[in-house]
């Protein structure tokens, strides 16, 4: 008895000293990055970036769980207050959730689900239409963002109580090797420029003004995305959900253990896994049948671009650039098991 009190109150001692050390280390560092960036740590977000952030207010909904999976990656300072654009999927007839995190061949993934969820309806887009964030010209070609898609998810997430094991849902996400991942994006947004004429104005600033210096981009990333972590900026960087870490997205914090992790590749081993996990979910043969020939057809027309893998080379012969990438991306290292 004398024994576990004593262990008990050693413990409540560590306890409270790690609660002080920690309390004082981020009070640190907040006010640190406050004075840095000469921005008052207020609690309430600048006009500019609420009028981003706040997109519906969390507290319409009564499951405390919607909340999380709502955030947008990287909003830790604020969010508990609000829901922003976050990349779900719900199809309640499969009970299937999927959870889009961006460059893993989400835009696909959302046309594969629309025609599985509707192929009556979705088969002229599915198969002779464009798949730009869904099926082009179709409901569900809108971003998952707003619309119908985001509706249904809200429902089924308020209706249901969506991460309980009961709920008896199959929590789907496709992660991917963080380098390629980080490639693909550098090449899409700063090299292949493929927002330039989307979004002229923001274009220019767009990388960190680095052009094609993948060093000044990646040096200037890690500052950008350790500070967002710490709080919300008064300038959010255009697209920056192409370069935050995987682990920041569908609330892997919590729930990671109800995941179904499916990891990116463009091979066979990818695509019948994915293929397998769809069956298993009870979609009709003829739908996965289809889905397969898309698959195939597309990464056929889809070659990886020549400039990938120069970038690649680049930069896994640079062990100061892998060094960045590393801090930068470590948990998704870790949490979804690619070699560091
Ligand atoms: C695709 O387009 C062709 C030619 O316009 C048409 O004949 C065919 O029915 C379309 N496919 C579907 C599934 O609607
Ligand atoms: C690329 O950026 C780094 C870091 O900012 C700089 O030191 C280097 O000189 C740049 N390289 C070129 C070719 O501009």
């Amino acid at each position: 008895m004398a024994i576990s009190r004593r262990t008990e109150s050693k413990k409540i001692f560590i306890c409270l000293f790690g609660f002080v050390l920690g309390s004082l280390f981020t009070l640190k560092l907040l006010t640190e990055r406050c004075l840095a960036r000469n921005n008052a740590c207020s609690s309430t977000p600048p006009a500019d970036s609420q009028q981003q952030a706040v997109f519906e207010n969390s507290y319409q909904f009564e499951h405390e769980d919607i909340r999380y999976i709502n955030r947008t990656p990287g909003f830790r300072y604020y969010d508990d207050f609000l829901i922003s654009p976050q990349n779900n999927i719900y199809l309640a007839e499969y009970k299937l959730h999927y959870c889009k995190i961006d460059k893993n061949m989400g835009s696909t993934m959302q046309a594969f689900l629309c025609y599985i969820d509707a192929p009556q309806k979705h088969s002229n887009y599915f198969f002779n239409g464009s798949w730009n964030a869904g099926l082009a010209g179709s409901a569900c070609s809108t971003s998952t963002l707003s619309g119908e898609l985001r509706k249904r998810f809200m429902t089924g997430a308020q209706n249901v109580d969506f991460f309980s094991e009961k709920s008896g849902i199959y929590h789907l996400a496709i992660v991917r090797d963080p380098i390629s991942r980080f490639v693909s994006a550098f090449v899409d947004v700063c090299i292949i420029n493929t927002f330039e004429k989307e979004y002229p104005e923001k274009f220019k600033t767009l990388c960190f003004s680095c052009r094609s210096n993948m060093t000044c981009f990646l040096l200037q990333l890690h500052d950008y995305l350790y500070r967002i972590s710490e709080h919300l900026p008064k300038e959010r960087w255009f697209r920056d959900w192409h370069f935050y870490p995987q682990t920041w997205y569908c609330d892997f914090d919590r729930h990671i253990t109800r995941y179904h992790l499916i990891h990116y590749k463009r091979n066979d081993e990818f695509y019948k896994e994915l293929l397998e996990f769809l069956r298993n979910i009870r979609v009709k043969s003829n739908l996965v049948d289809d889905i397969e020939t898309k698959l195939r057809k597309k990464t056929a027309a889809h070659a990886t671009h020549s400039k990938s893998a120069i970038y690649e080379k680049e930069l896994l012969e640079s062990p100061f650039l892998l060094e960045y990438v590393y801090k930068i991306y470590y948990l998704d290292f870790v949490w979804f098991d690619y070699r560091l």
